[in-house]
């Protein structure tokens, strides 16, 4: 037998109904909030993520399913959304019509290779947002209201960590000076930690090492060294959550995983799924679209992890549904396909072509999850009937074939 491949899962029945209630509750939100659908190509060229997410990143580093296809060129399926929607955003010259403003939404599946574990996989799927063009501390505000309200729809718990980054200006300052104390207490950091001095110092702040930690501890963040700019910015987004009344906690050591963020980032917590507690991440990206060959134009977005929220969801009970459509002899089963296409045209229609008796179907509907069960007998087919039970109603009647569709689907 062949299985999936280890952390990579099959989407059914409950799940999928799941998946399904996420992407039309996120997906009409975004709407509301003015985004556009948008879809990229799951596979794109190696280097747009290791410019993008970035080299000295875990996923850059480690995760990536990268090979050279069948025509030497260097792929990767794409470990996050943000990178293809940014090159999509360039290809389309999008990054010309300076003053305009541009929002994006998308879904789909994301792969990265990590050890597989509760509430993460190697295939996974995000809902994500990408904002262009707005530098507005407002704009991040309203995409971390746009979270909230689907968190809020959805009526999952949720704590919102927010940090700034700092920028072009108040970063490379900051990070010099790291770098500094860091290569003087390097004795008592693990060796990822050592690794990222070079590569992404501020990156340490994320490690799990408890001797990291404490080494750590007195060291300054990022947020202590902000340029007067990002300063007001971020207390901009801060005060604008206070003043709509939103919980939030300021996270010195919120750093994120990717390369490309700058000024306002946030995380979505919750405390019902372990471990793998981060729902959803984001943030300003200001200098990603002009580092990737366009135009220099702002960007802010986040993502949202499909599965980490389908353990917290529980969909609306689906109502019974439209008709299951059998017949007790073969001579009514012409008779009763015709009808079901008329019907489809309205409505929900499961056929089943094999006569059976009565009992037999009603079964068969009611494991359809069909609200009607409509079949043809022989007597039926005589006089042009069909004999039909609502399986909620628990009612009985026969409907001429002519006006079967209007009575039950109209
Ligand atoms: P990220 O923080 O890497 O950000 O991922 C966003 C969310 O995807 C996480 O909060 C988590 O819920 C989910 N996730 C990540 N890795 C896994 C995994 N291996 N298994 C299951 N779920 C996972 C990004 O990807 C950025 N592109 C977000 C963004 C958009 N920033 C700006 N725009």
């Amino acid at each position: 037998m062949i299985n999936a491949l280890r952390g990579m899962k099959d989407l059914m029945f409950e799940d999928a109904g799941r998946y399904e209630y996420i992407v039309e509750t996120a997906s009409r939100l975004a709407k509301n909030y003015g985004f556009e659908y948008i879809e990229t190509p799951i596979l794109e060229e190696t280097p747009l993520f290791m410019r993008s997410v970035g080299e000295s990143s875990d996923i850059v580093g480690k995760e990536m399913y990268r090979f050279r296809d069948k025509g030497d060129n260097d792929v990767c399926m794409r470990p996050e959304g943000t990178a293809g929607v940014v090159r999509a955003f360039i290809q389309a010259k999008l990054d010309r019509q300076q003053g305009r403003k541009y929002r994006f939404f998308y879904f789909g599946p994301m792969f990265r290779y990590e050890r597989p574990q509760k509430g993460r996989l190697r295939q996974f799927h995000q809902f994500g947002v990408e904002s262009f063009g707005e530098s507005a501390p407002e704009e991040d505000f309203t995409l971390i209201s746009l979270l909230a309200d689907i968190f809020d729809e959805l009526g999952i718990r949720y704590r919102i960590a927010v940090n700034s980054l700092g920028c072009g200006e108040c970063m490379p300052r900051y990070r010099k000076d790291i770098e500094e104390r860091l290569r003087s207490v390097s004795d008592s950091l693990c060796e990822d930690c050592v690794r990222r001095i070079d590569t992404n110092p501020i990156r340490v702040f994320d490690c799990k090492n408890e001797k990291c930690a404490s080494t750590l501890k007195d060291l300054p963040r990022i947020g202590d060294s902000l340029c007067e700019r990002c300063e007001e910015n971020f207390s901009k987004v801060r005060s604008l959550l206070e003043t709509t009344g939103m919980d939030y906690f300021v996270d010195r050591d919120l750093v994120r995983g990717l390369d490309y963020y700058s000024g306002t980032a946030f995380e979505f917590i919750s405390d019902e799924i372990g471990a793998q507690s981060s729902i959803a991440g984001g943030g300003r990206y200001d200098r990603l679209i002009g580092y990737l060959g366009g135009r220099e134009t702002p960007g802010v977005g986040f993502a949202l992890g499909m599965e980490r929220i389908m353990e917290l969801v529980e969909p609306p009970r689906e109502e019974r549904k439209g008709i299951y459509m059998g017949v007790m002899v073969r001579e009514a089963l012409e008779r009763s396909l015709a009808l079901a296409s008329e019907a489809r045209k309205i409505g929900r229609v499961v056929t089943e072509y094999e006569p059976k008796g009565l009992k037999a179907h009603l079964k068969g509907a009611d494991r359809a999850g069909a609200r009607y069960a409509a079949i043809i007998g022989e007597d039926e087919l005589s006089r042009g009937e069909i004999w039909v039970r609502d399986l909620s109603q628990k009612s009985e009647e026969s409907i001429p074939f002519d006006s079967f569709v209007d009575r039950l689907l109209r």
